[in-house]
């Protein structure tokens, strides 16, 4: 049982993308560390199996729900059936990318890629997050990527995505903080999942999972943005820019907050 994040953030634990790779070791972390579980996912058998295996292995409880994300279907039925329970802690898992240039790609799939990388990760995000605020604590980990610090050819929308995700995360920390809340965006270099296959990528030096995981969840509430790995943390290093990217969030944060309208 990790004590910090149960102080922090309650029992209860939404992870999105839990039938595979990062988000389904979010699950099996969590689960280790005490953690009541809502997993989600569009395949619910997968989802079942998975959480066989978890309560025969530790004393919790666990909720299964089939969704597509990429539909507002599909996030209004996680919203609706996660209602009344004391859910403390989001992980937002769910995504997929993809390769090769735009144009030799379906556009119904990228479309899709925006609908589940970014509008249900800000729609859970902006639910969970009223829920937390109220609860006044809370903690919010999304998944963005090396890719999100710069456009990249050939993944290019995925990589705008990202870019989504690793901005909104940043705002939202500053945000959500004095509402006790934390926000974590997590941005790691190639990780061995089913990730790769299904973007038609390929994949050298990866990390694992269990790697990405633990670092994760041992950084939510210390800093803003992870970049597991020494492959993340050296690119990090070579795009540094004169201003600090923090600096920079902190200023146009400024800038922004005397641009809201009370009226
Ligand atoms: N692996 C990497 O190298 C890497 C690097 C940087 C960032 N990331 C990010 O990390 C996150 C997790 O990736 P991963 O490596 O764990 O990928 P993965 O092994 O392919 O798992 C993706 C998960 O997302 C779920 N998912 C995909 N589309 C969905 C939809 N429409 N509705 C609901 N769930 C959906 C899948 O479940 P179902 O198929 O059952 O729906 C699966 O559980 C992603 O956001 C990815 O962009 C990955």
């Amino acid at each position: 049982m990790n004590t910090r994040l149960h102080q922090d953030y309650g029992s209860w634990a939404v992870v999105t993308g839990a039938s595979d790779g990062l988000g389904k070791e979010f699950a099996n972390q969590l689960a280790a560390s005490g953690f009541n579980l809502v997993l989600v996912a569009r395949r619910i058998d997968v989802l079942q199996q998975i959480a066989t295996d978890l309560m025969a292995r530790h004393r919790i409880q666990i909720e299964c729900i089939g969704a597509d994300l990429g539909n507002d279907a599909g996030v209004a039925s996680v919203i609706s059936k996660t209602q009344g329970m004391s859910i403390g802690l989001l992980v937002a898992s769910a995504g997929f990318g993809s390769a090769g240039p735009l144009l030799d790609l379906d556009i119904h799939s990228e479309k899709s890629m925006v609908d589940v990388n970014c509008r249900a990760v800000l729609e859970l995000s902006y639910h969970y997050g009223k829920l937390f605020k109220q609860q006044h604590r809370g903690g919010i980990i999304l998944l963005s990527s090396l890719l999100a610090f710069q456009g990249a050819a050939n993944t290019a929308n995925y990589a705008a995505t990202k870019a989504y995700v690793q901005t909104l995360a940043e705002g939202l920390a500053i945000e959500m903080k004095p509402h006790g809340i934390d926000v974590l965006s997590v941005a790691p270099g190639p990780i061995n999942t089913g990730f790769a296959k299904q973007a038609n990528m390929k994949f050298s030096m990866a990390l694992t999972p269990q790697t990405v995981v633990r670092e994760a969840l041992q950084s939510i509430g210390k800093k803003t943005t992870l970049r597991p790995g020494g492959l993340s943390k050296l690119l990090e290093l070579g795009l540094k820019s004169v201003v600090f990217r923090s600096l920079r969030v902190r200023m146009m944060s400024q800038v922004m907050k005397g641009m809201i309208d009370h009226g």
